[in-house]
């Protein structure tokens, strides 16, 4: 067993960073026999010195994260600041002053994780990022070294805490959208700005790390097709309960048939409640990953807060340090098929389209018309007429699996006719 310790620099001390310190220190002895030597928490960086930190000795904090960084004693910077900038310049000048790194930051990893895998392999760093995709779920290693003797042929799952937590309040509880939000908010789980949360982009950034990992390509934020929270409505949410369905925000990564390219997708889709997604329920995370040999494999487990998430950061500290003091470093990048990522356009899925129409004689057959000359299939048509009897009618067509470019083209279409008074809603519908 070494005495020296290891000495880790905290950039970030809020919900997620405060954690990783607790444990630390409350589980110190325990990390020291695991590692095989005792961990320090030798400076912490934060913007504001003066906010009180509960368990943290007041002489750690600094608002210089630079200096800290560039301290050559320090072994590992775990990143928890968030956000594109200072992140990438703290990460990119640890490794160059001989640290490894431990981030949560899926903004910055999708941006730009090259820049980051580039500068730790120029210097001989690990940079690992379990905490990044589903909080506390071991997902990237199961991916990274668990399946790299296997083909990856889908990740699909449920990857941002606030979304699936607000669509379960709406679903189960009747709340409102806002109301949720707040209460996401307030339990941690939402980025600093929320709207990464409801807009899709953080599921999107994660999307685009898992789908990198997984196809071993490299797949930024803006290859990701994206659609948020937003826009679904309690109709939507009932529309679906009359199908046998819920509502949810996937993240869907998928190699083509043909092996040649990739596709990485974040929208609402209805889900049928039979499905095991269906059933994960408040902040819950659950991913499915099907790989040729090990066929369908199912991650489940608390995708955002404080706690979860420190317990996947000090997996990554225990990890990192272990390889220090082994004088190895663990994988980095794999980009090596360099597979392109085709548009949300050759998606193929199934759709669930909720139609204004006027309520008259040949209106679904001048509808079901628009369907066919853009071979789209239709699987099955509900219409109700309003009960205030304005003379319209809501149409619900929910498709055959079709290219997203081919329901593209009528949507487009079906918005020209005059019988056709507004598109209401246009879901994807998924794991059937
Ligand atoms: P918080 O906003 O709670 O904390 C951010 C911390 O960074 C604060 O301590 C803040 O200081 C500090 N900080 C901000 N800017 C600077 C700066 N320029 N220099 C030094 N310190 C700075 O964020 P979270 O803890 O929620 O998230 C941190 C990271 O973890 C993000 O990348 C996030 O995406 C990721 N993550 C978060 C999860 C969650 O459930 N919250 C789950 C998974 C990943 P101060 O305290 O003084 O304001
Ligand atoms: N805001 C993120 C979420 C935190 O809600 O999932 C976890 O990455």
């Amino acid at each position: 067993m070494r005495t020296r310790p290891l000495k880790v620099a905290l950039l970030g001390c809020g919900v997620v960073g405060s954690e990783v310190a607790r444990i630390m220190t409350t589980h110190a002895d325990d990390l020291t026999a695991r590692i095989g030597a005792p961990v320090e928490l030798a400076g912490v960086a934060v913007r504001r010195p003066g906010k009180v930190r509960e368990g943290i000795d007041p002489a750690l904090i600094t608002t210089d994260a630079t200096a800290l960084v560039e301290r050559d004693d320090i072994d590992v910077v775990v990143e928890v600041i968030g956000g594109i900038e200072p992140a990438r310049t703290l990460i990119t000048t640890a490794f160059a002053h001989g640290a490894s790194v431990v981030s949560a930051n899926k903004a910055l990893l999708a941006e730009d994780g090259a820049t980051l895998y580039e500068a730790a392999e120029r210097h001989g760093r690990d940079l690992y990022f379990e905490a990044a995709v589903a909080g506390a779920i071991p997902l990237i290693r199961p991916l990274r070294e668990s399946l790299a003797g296997d083909t990856v042929n889908r990740v699909l799952g449920i990857v941002n805490g606030t979304t699936n937590f607000i669509l379960d309040r709406m679903d189960t509880a009747g709340a409102g959208y806002s109301e949720a939000l707040d209460e996401a908010t307030a339990l941690g789980y939402a980025e600093a700005d929320p709207t990464a949360d409801v807009e899709g982009f953080d599921a999107a950034a994660k999307a685009a790390i898992l789908a990198g990992i997984a196809f071993h390509t490299r797949v930024r934020l803006d290859d990701v097709h994206r659609e948020g929270i937003t826009e679904v409505t309690s109709a939507d949410l009932a529309s679906a309960q009359r199908m046998g369905c819920t509502v949810k925000l996937l993240a869907i990564c998928e190699r083509a048939a043909d092996g040649r390219s990739v596709t990485a997708r974040v929208h609402p889709a209805m889900i049928p409640l039979s499905h095991p997604l269906a059933s994960v329920r408040e902040a819950y995370n659950a991913v499915f990953v099907e790989a040729a040999a090990a066929g369908q494999l199912m991650f489940y487990g608390p995708g955002a807060g404080g706690s979860p998430t420190a317990s996947a950061v000090l997996g990554d500290l225990v990890a990192v340090c272990r390889n220090k003091l082994a004088g190895a470093t663990g994988p980095g990048e794999s980009a090596y098929t360099r597979l392109p990522v085709s548009p949300m356009g050759d998606v193929v899925t199934r759709y669930h389209i909720s139609l204004d129409v006027a309520d008259k004689p040949g209106v679904l057959a001048q509808v079901a018309a628009v369907f066919a000359e853009h071979g789209v299939s239709i699987d099955t048509v509900r219409q109700k007429g309003r009960p205030d009897g304005d003379g319209e009618a809501s149409l619900v067509v929910v498709t055959h699996r079709a290219r997203d470019a081919a329901l593209s083209g009528t949507v487009e279409a079906l918005r020209k006719l005059d019988t056709v008074r507004g598109v209401a809603s246009i879901m994807r519908v998924e794991g059937e």
